[in-house]
């Protein structure tokens, strides 16, 4: 199959790397205009180089918590390619394995504020701009992909705040799904197993052990990573006019782990 976004324009948040970059690209091979956002700059600005000999691309920064940088994105959308078709949900960070009896509830603020909240915000937005009656191509509809994780199905491989978040998703992606349906706006989440991305920055200044080891059960059973450039080719295709039927779907892309 060769799908062709060669109309679209298409925002995926958390661009700068990781999975989001993977998307990004494969939106540019598939033809589309693409937005991309991150709240690092610096690796924005290098990807954003990268990416721009591929095809249309824009580059914001800023921190998807902040209600302007949602704004922006639209407006940008709205202003440089004249509409917006796809939104891919992908920032995200990750926690430190913490339970709740344990967790700092500032940390937990902050986990839920970039991974559920912003996300909820932003599609909120691209729902309101997809339902522009004055587009210039006289169509309302799009197409939503909202990253979620293994841990939106399973209880032991994070901490509580990433799992907490992860499953929420599951519950945005549906409701969207369930309103909007007959308006022509699909919306479906995809749930990776793990993939070698930059996420592990999280553990940085070290983790909870006894959260660790209980994920890491799980882990030792886990058939593969996930190759984000693999996973990319099924996000362009379940935001295609191809997938027209899909909406949604909770898509699991973990080679079987959750399975397990
Ligand atoms: N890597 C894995 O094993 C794995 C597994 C399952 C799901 N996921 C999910 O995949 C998605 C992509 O993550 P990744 O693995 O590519 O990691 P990554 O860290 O490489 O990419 C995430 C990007 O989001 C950006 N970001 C973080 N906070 C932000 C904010 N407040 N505003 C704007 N941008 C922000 C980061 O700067 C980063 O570039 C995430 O939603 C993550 O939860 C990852």
């Amino acid at each position: 199959m060769n799908t062709s976004l060669t109309t679209k324009t298409a925002l995926v948040t958390g661009a700068a790397g990781g999975l989001g970059k993977a998307v990004a690209k494969a939106f540019l091979h598939a033809g589309a205009s693409v937005i991309i956002t991150d709240i690092n700059e610096p690796m924005l600005q290098t990807t954003y180089k990268e990416l721009s000999e591929l095809g249309p691309v824009h580059a914001i920064a800023g921190d998807l918590t902040s209600p302007q940088v949602t704004t922006n994105l639209i407006e940008t959308a709205r202003e440089q390619y004249s509409k917006l078709d796809i939104l891919v949900n992908n920032a995200g960070i990750m926690d430190r394995f913490d339970p709740i009896g344990d967790i700092d509830m500032s940390f937990w603020d902050r986990i839920l504020a970039v991974n559920l909240t912003a996300p909820a915000r932003v599609t909120r937005a691209a729902v309101q701009e997809f339902l522009r009656e004055s587009r210039p191509d006289g169509r309302t509809g799009g197409a939503i992909l909202t990253v979620g994780s293994i841990n939106g199905l399973r209880g032991g491989i994070a901490g509580a705040a990433y799992t907490t978040t992860k499953h929420a998703l599951v519950g945005l992606t549906r409701n969207t799904a369930a309103h909007y349906a007959r308006k022509g706006i699909r919306s479906n989440i995809i749930m990776p197993g793990l993939m070698e991305t930059n996420i592990r920055t999280a553990y940085a200044n070290g983790v909870n052990e006894g959260g660790k080891a209980l994920a890491w059960k799980s882990v030792d059973v886990n058939p593969g990573q996930v190759d984000v450039d693999e996973l990319a080719k099924l996000v362009v295709f379940a935001c295609s006019d191809d997938a027209g039927y899909l909406n949604g779907a909770i898509i699991s892309t973990d080679h079987g782990w959750q399975a397990i």
